[in-house]
């Protein structure tokens, strides 16, 4: 038998810490965000891509009375990216979250969204850092690859 061990890196930052690209992709999120459907949830989620070129899409999260219609902001985001721009990866992911009148504490993308961060990865060979924009800390992620160890992918399906 043999014992592995999967670590996960990542930085903690305040808001001053943040260089300028950064702080422009978390407030991207946070006005994102505001323009959540959230209907159900009243919790708003906000995300911002920077892609390759330079350009930044946003989206948010959509909900829907029959709860599973709905879709959370990064998949938003990344399908709306990859649908105007098949061929260029995204750099970084920047998600922000806002109810009860106020941003929140940092929020980590749900189970699905980790997925289509690894596919996202995969596709075009690139890592998407990912930035969680909570109010006043941001912690900063390498890759999505690192929220989902040992992800089902491409491979697995020969
Ligand atoms: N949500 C997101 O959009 N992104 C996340 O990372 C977590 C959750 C949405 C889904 C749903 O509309 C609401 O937040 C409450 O779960």
């Amino acid at each position: 038998m043999e014992n592995l061990k999967i670590e996960l890196n990542y930085k903690n930052l305040s808001f001053e810490e943040l260089g300028n690209e950064e702080m422009i992709l978390c407030k991207a999120a946070q006005k994102a965000a505001l323009n959540a459907y959230a209907a159900y949830s009243n919790f708003k989620v906000g995300a911002a891509v920077l892609l390759e070129n330079g350009e930044i899409i946003c989206g948010n999260n959509q909900e829907n009375a029959s709860f599973p219609s709905g879709i959370c902001a990064e998949r938003t985001a990344i399908f709306y990216a990859n649908a105007k721009y098949p061929d260029i990866p995204i750099k970084i992911l920047a998600i922000a979250a806002y109810s009860n009148g106020e941003f929140q504490k940092y929020i980590s993308p749900c189970g699905i969204c980790r997925q289509v961060l690894v596919e996202t990865e995969r596709r075009f060979q690139k890592p998407v850092r990912i930035l969680l924009c909570g109010s006043g800390q941001v912690l900063d992620i390498e890759k999505g690859e690192d929220l989902l160890p040992l992800a089902f992918n491409d491979e697995n399906l020969g």
